[in-house]
């Protein structure tokens, strides 16, 4: 799983007459890149704010403007656009579309298509003046849409075009994209609740000082954001990192090893799963001076004391049905070390990845993992570290519908 998601995919973008249309071209742009076929179709107000040759450039595909081209009784674009598509992404959508699709009217393309599509299939991205989307109108529209089965991707609060603030911002392509990447996804994980850890922890020596190690937390947020994208509900412990947080994922910041303890110890009984992808520190100093020290009054050695061994804990009270899932960074005899900390820790699996090579492991984008279980070592292809999660999360399903075969039942469509 997640190779390309978007590949193959036939998106209908439809585009109104909002002045956020100009940064819908970015997003075909995007989809097209993705290799997903995008089919844009535009209103007669759209057209007075992009014109439709940049839709046909970025898109490769003709744009469809009018109900009644040349040769519409015989192609009826509306009927052929929203049966072959996989998602129907209106966007910008302005206040009047939404007004028209609440109503159920089809006086032009985009509308017409719109109700003889799948409602399941669209998704609509409104863009207004807050006061327009605040409106009690509006919000009623918003309201039947919802109820109609149509997904709404909320605006955005901050300045708009008009120089108001306030909620009515499109939405920004980073959410909408992993909102869509959800959709073309299967859902083999909806109603799993999946721990994840992931990134560095920071073992103070005094207030500007601390031992830590180059974890940059990729893995675990790669992790994180591929379960979401599978439906799980999904809790991120997660050491200082400079990543933003997943979308869609409760994320529960700690700094010290201590601290990842407490919080994991008390989730992880709560969740099925349970991916430990965090680089704990394994010693902390073991004295915490309360006031920077200074340079003069410096010992030459700092005395260590060893940090608890999280997983091996897991390990230990471990419930029956759940996956316990270990990552090991080794640089040195990878698969045996994988062997003796699977079993010393009482895991389900363990991903070790090697941290000698500069694209593997600890900042690289990507990873190289070898899955070490009862039942051998599986070494995966060196992909993208979304990638090695989507791998990771297709043994994970695996392996719950082996310890609680119910989970078989599990829907896997998107
Ligand atoms: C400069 C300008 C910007 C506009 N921006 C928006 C907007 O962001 N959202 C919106 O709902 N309407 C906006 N409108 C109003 C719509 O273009 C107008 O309601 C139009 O009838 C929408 O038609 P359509 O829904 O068929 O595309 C704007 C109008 C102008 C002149």
């Amino acid at each position: 799983m997640e190779a390309n998601l978007f590949a193959g995919k036939r998106i209908v973008v439809g585009v109104t007459g909002s002045i956020a249309a100009f940064k819908v071209a970015g997003w075909v742009s995007d989809l097209a890149k993705e290799e997903a076929q995008v089919m844009v179709v535009m209103t007669t107000a759209a057209e007075r704010f992009v014109t439709p040759l940049t839709f046909a450039a970025l898109s490769g595909n003709t744009v469809h403007t009018t109900m009644f081209a040349d040769g519409a009784a015989e192609s009826m674009a509306h009927i052929e656009l929203a049966r072959e598509a996989d998602c129907l992404l209106i966007a910008p959508a302005s206040a009047d579309v939404m007004a028209k699709l609440a109503a159920g009217l089809a006086d032009d393309l985009l509308t017409t298509t719109v109700l003889a599509a799948n409602p399941a299939a669209v998704v609509v991205c409104p863009a207004m003046n807050s006061r327009m989307y605040a409106h009690p109108a509006t919000q009623r529209n918003l309201a039947i849409l919802r109820q109609l089965g149509y997904a709404i991707i909320e605006p955005a609060t901050g300045m708009m075009a008009c120089k108001e603030e306030g909620q009515g911002r499109l939405a920004e392509w980073e959410e909408v994209k992993e909102r869509l990447a959800r959709r073309f996804s299967p859902q083999d994980l909806r109603g799993v609740r999946v721990l994840v850890t992931a990134g560095p922890t920071r073992e103070a020596i005094d207030p500007a000082r601390y031992i830590s190690n180059r974890s940059s937390g990729k893995m675990g947020y790669a992790i994180a954001r591929g379960a979401w994208r599978r439906g799980a509900e999904v809790v991120l412990i997660s050491g200082p990192t400079a990543l933003p947080p997943p979308l869609g994922v409760k994320l529960v910041k700690v700094t010290s090893a201590m601290e990842m303890h407490d919080s994991v110890l008390s989730l992880a009984d709560d969740c099925q799963v349970v991916i430990k992808a965090a680089a704990v520190a394994d010693f902390r100093p073991e004295v915490r001076h309360r006031h920077k020290v200074k340079k003069e009054q410096a010992a030459d050695e700092i005395r260590l004391a060893k940090n608890p061994d999280i997983l091996f804990t897991l390990g230990q009270c471990k419930r029956p049905g759940q996956v316990l899932i270990g990552f090991a960074a080794e640089s040195d005899d990878l698969l045996g070390e994988g062997r003796r900390k699977l079993a010393k820790k009482n895991l389900d699996l363990i991903a070790v990845n090697d941290i000698g090579g500069s694209d593997t492991g600890f900042e690289a984008e990507s990873n190289q993992l070898h899955l070490v279980s009862a039942s051998g070592v599986e070494t995966l292809p060196h992909v993208s570290k979304l990638h090695c999660a989507g791998l990771l999360l297709d043994r994970v399903v695996q392996r719950l519908t082996e310890v609680s075969p119910a989970a078989s039942s599990r829907d896997s469509s998107a």
